[in-house]
């Protein structure tokens, strides 16, 4: 295998040369290494310095006996990190040889050889083994078959990568619900849609075993979705984070959108606002996604690390933040094309949608997607009156 040295963050890691063939993909090289999720692990060393900043400010714990796993580590690069970047303990796992000799070497490059340290295991026997503080997930496409092993592992913050997203997203209608036990709809918002199928996947996983959750930082950027959950342990949490299931419905002909709470729940199938028959998508996770206090906590710790997707990252945290935890956006230009106007610039319709009463932010997801309490009625006179 021929390496090169690149750095992240602060670490230095050694990976395989791709072929000079541009098509190459990086899950065909030998050891996986995908230089376009920097901005993922670039992410996730400041969410999880954050997070380890609460937990050594809230529990009865050292920095020293804190412990992360990397259970899908490849190159090692996400865990060493954290080692490197954050200064807590990591375990690298991958049940390859090849990626658990350069996990090694990647140990003694950057000198961790006292905070981290590799295995060689299928991941769900590792993580029905030994518990660790934080668990990371970033599998191949989905991490479905490891939530359960994940739920059982994960102390503190379980983080979670899917690369799935035409499962999720209701793309590939009958993966979808075979991984996630859920029935996701394809609409304009279904990258939301992916999320909260997520989500709920690992609400219902973490409640089996007595575990709630509490969604600190969640992400759709490019083809993936992460996930950044605070683990509550107890029966009452569990009980609690349930209460954030439910349906979605969704009208085809109108437009109309609406969340039904419950896991065994009465749903009308007319429209309310128009009569036509609606589609129903779930269960899902209809809960908040993020938690505004730890958004501005990861954006200081962004600041704070050298990072090189530091801009990047600090716009879709700070977008995140500031949405409103409304489920399921509307795409301005989704509707304009219903109604034959033209669109204005997404501020501008937040203003006049605020102007008019309601609640309005925009969305992380998208850049002509906006989140409101205005009903689909109220929605669409205001972008005629809009668009003159
Ligand atoms: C997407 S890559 C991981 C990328 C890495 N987390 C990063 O940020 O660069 C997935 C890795 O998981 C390993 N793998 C797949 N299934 C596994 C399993 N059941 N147990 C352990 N490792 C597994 C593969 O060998 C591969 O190296
Ligand atoms: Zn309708």
């Amino acid at each position: 295998m021929i390496c090169r040295t690149i750095v992240e963050g602060t670490t230095k890691i050694s990976v395989p040369v791709p072929p000079p063939d541009a098509n190459f993909p990086p899950s065909a090289a030998p050891v996986f290494y995908n230089p376009e999720m920097e901005l993922n692990r670039d992410i996730n060393v400041a969410a999880t310095a954050a997070f380890v900043e609460r937990l050594l400010s809230r529990k009865d714990i050292k920095r020293e006996e804190i412990r992360y796993v990397d259970a899908f580590s490849a190159s090692g690069i996400r865990g060493l990190r954290i080692a490197g970047e954050v200064g807590i303990n990591a375990t690298m796992n991958d049940w390859s040889s090849e990626a658990f000799e350069l996990i090694k070497e990647n140990i003694k490059i950057n000198g961790l050889e006292e905070k981290a340290q590799a295995t060689r295991k299928n991941a769900n026997v590792l993580l029905h083994e030994q518990k660790f503080h934080i668990v990371d997930v970033d599998p191949f496409g989905t991490p479905a078959p490891y939530l359960d092993a994940a739920a059982t592992s994960a102390q503190s913050m379980l983080s979670v990568t899917a690369t799935d997203t035409a499962p999720l997203c209701g793309a590939h209608l009958n993966s979808g619900i075979r991984k996630y036990a859920a029935v996701p709809l394809n609409t304009e918002y279904h990258s939301e849609m992916g999320l909260r199928v997520l989500l709920g996947a690992c609400a219902r996983e973490l409640a089996k075993h007595e575990k709630g959750m509490t969604p600190l930082l969640s992400h759709v950027t490019r083809h993936y979705v992460r996930a950044y959950l605070e683990i509550i342990p107890g029966t009452k949490q569990a009980d609690r984070t349930l209460k954030s299931m439910g349906f979605s419905i969704h009208c085809p002909k109108c437009g109309f959108r609406g969340p039904v709470y419950g896991l065994a729940v009465h749903i009308e199938r007319e429209c309310p606002a128009c009569g036509a028959l609606t589609k129903i998508a779930g269960p899902l996770w209809l809960g908040p996604f993020k938690e505004p206090e730890f958004c501005n906590e990861v954006i200081s710790e962004l600041e704070a690390h050298p990072l090189n997707t530091k801009d990047k990252a600090r716009k879709i945290i700070t977008f995140c933040r500031d949405e409103l935890d409304i489920p399921m956006f509307y795409d301005q230009h989704v509707i304009c094309k219903e109604l034959g106007a033209s669109a204005t610039g997404i501020e501008s319709l937040i203003e006049a949608l605020k102007a008019s009463g309601f609640e309005a932010s925009r969305t992380h997801f998208s850049g002509t997607s906006f989140r409101t309490d205005a009903p689909v009625v109220e929605i669409k006179k205001i972008i005629l009156a809009l668009s003159g």
